[in-house]
């Protein structure tokens, strides 16, 4: 058994000792080569992380207790739009505490998830201080401020400000196992993270949590370079060049959402437009953004927030300055881009938690078990699902629009043969409510659609001729259907 498990390792280390070694001593991350002998980034054990933290840099960031007394604080001084609670414990036993931020945060809704998570490297601890200062200032800023409101009012935000909490303790980059949680997760090349005992305690936490949140999107923060990273993180033959996921436009969209709205991330002479894909910068196996991709089905960016890891506490207000449009307009994007809406069963009229996928593009989108909602970033769409013919739609989509696309699904009769899921929320699933709220969806259509067509009504004598050209040629200028 060993031996089968350890090939693709051995084979791996070989590998890389062939290989060109990445030049920067990255947070994402490697370590400098020159400090692990060459086993590059893929080591599980870290060699040598020596803490070079001295007190006097650590000055003025929270420790773990300030940060959880910090959590606690805002859960009550904003209660009626978060709710705290933990997803696990570290090693030590310190709880992995989470803020989620919503208008309902103690209920389901069909709306988009994301996750932020800081500090999964130890010595990375930016990450969790900027974290609290996004929670505070979407708190602050609900009602008075219109992104803010957006962002409450239509995302269910789940921000874990530190998911390794020992190893900031510890001042290394590692778990108290020492293990680099970015490497720990289930890799889709190498076999080597397979072994359900040996996942630390912090990776099983975030793997059960993807499981049962349904996040749409998500983002960790790290530190060490200025840059924002996108899937595939690796490579099947460990080289190092650029290697695009299926959804590879998507994200390099949503990395230059960040680049793009941060202070000076797109200004990089080292990465063009602030943004890299993660195998072309240098691999790595057994990270979390590419699980949470394949797995979970959530699009997930690694984010490298400042050039120093561990820079003075006193630059930390200008490093969220910096990053606090990015985080918004990262958030606001899955909002305001986008395919979102339910699926139904016909027979029923229940949502059923059946999946959408763009054509052309290898890869799913699942419904929420709830409320059969998905919410997908560009279109067009085929909604499908086991025992029912799938159906698909044509639409156009407008550069940051959102369409909103229900699907009613009819059983091929196949379906006794199968269990559906149960719905996990009866209550809220009672036919008056659910017709309720398609009901509006259909209202919308019809005001859209009678909007449209005042609109054509109108501008018929000048336009008619220019508006057909726009509605057959140009792929910007839709038309939504
Ligand atoms: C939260 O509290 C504020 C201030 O009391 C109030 O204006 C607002 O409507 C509340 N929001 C929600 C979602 O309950
Ligand atoms: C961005 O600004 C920071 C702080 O002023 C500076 O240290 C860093 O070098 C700048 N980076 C780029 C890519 O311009
Ligand atoms: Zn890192």
């Amino acid at each position: 058994m060993a031996i089968s498990r350890l090939q693709p390792l051995f084979l791996l280390l070989l590998l890389r000792a062939f290989t060109s070694l990445p030049t920067q001593a990255a947070a994402r991350g490697g370590q400098d080569p020159s400090e692990d002998g060459g086993h590059g980034s893929f080591s599980r054990n870290l060699l040598e992380d020596k803490p070079r933290i001295t007190e006097e840099m650590a000055r003025g960031y929270m420790s773990n207790a300030e940060l959880e007394t910090a959590i606690h604080a805002f859960g009550s001084r904003c209660s009626n739009i978060s709710r705290v609670y933990s997803i696990g414990k570290s090693v030590n036993h310190f709880p992995l505490w989470v803020i989620e931020i919503s208008d309902k945060p103690r209920e389901r809704e069909a709306e988009p998830a994301f996750k932020f998570i800081g500090n999964v490297h130890g010595d990375e601890p930016v990450g969790r201080e900027v974290l609290m200062r996004l929670a505070n200032w979407l708190c602050d800023n609900y009602l008075k401020d219109p992104l803010a409101t957006l962002i409450v009012e239509n995302i269910h935000l789940h921000i874990l400000p530190a998911m390794n909490p020992d190893g900031f303790t510890l001042r290394w980059r590692g778990n108290a196992n020492n293990i680099d949680l970015n490497r720990d997760f289930p890799d889709q090349f190498f076999s080597v993270n397979n072994d359900v005992n040996h996942r630390q305690p912090e990776t099983k936490a975030i793997m059960d949590w993807v499981k049962q949140e349904h996040f749409t999107a998500s983002a960790s923060l790290h530190g060490g370079a200025l840059v924002a990273n996108y899937p595939w993180d690796g490579t099947r033959d460990t080289g190092k060049r650029y290697y695009g996921c299926p959804d590879d436009k998507i994200f390099k969209h949503m990395a230059s959402v960040y680049s793009q709205s941060h202070y000076n991330m797109s200004l990089s002479k080292e990465f063009e437009g602030g943004i890299t894909n993660g195998a072309f910068w240098y691999p790595i196996y057994g990270g979390m953004q590419d699980w949470n991709y394949i797995h979970g089905g959530c699009f997930e960016l690694t984010l490298e927030i400042s050039d120093t890891k561990w820079p003075k506490a006193a630059e930390l207000p200008v490093i969220w300055e910096h990053n606090r449009m990015s985080m918004l307009n990262l958030l606001a994007s899955l909002i305001k881009s986008g395919v979102h809406g339910r699926i139904f069963a016909a027979d029923t009229g229940r949502p059923i938690p059946g999946s959408v996928m763009i054509m052309g593009i290898d890869s799913k989108v699942s419904a929420g078990r709830t409320f059969g909602d998905y919410h997908r970033i560009v279109a067009p769409v085929v909604a499908s699902m086991r025992g029912f013919r799938s159906k698909s739609t044509r639409i156009v989509l407008e550069q940051d629009q959102a369409v909103s696309l229900d699907f009613i699904l009819d059983p091929d009769g196949t379906r006794e043969q199968m269990k559906l899921p149960q719905n996990d929320w009866g209550c809220h699933c009672n036919n008056h409510k659910l017709f309720h709220i398609h009901e509006s969806h259909l209202w919308m259509y019809l005001l859209t659609m009678s909007l449209l067509l005042t609109l054509y009504v109108l501008f018929k004598r000048k336009m008619a001729s220019r508006l057909l050209t726009y509605r057959i040629y140009s792929p910007r200028r839709p038309v939504a259907v």
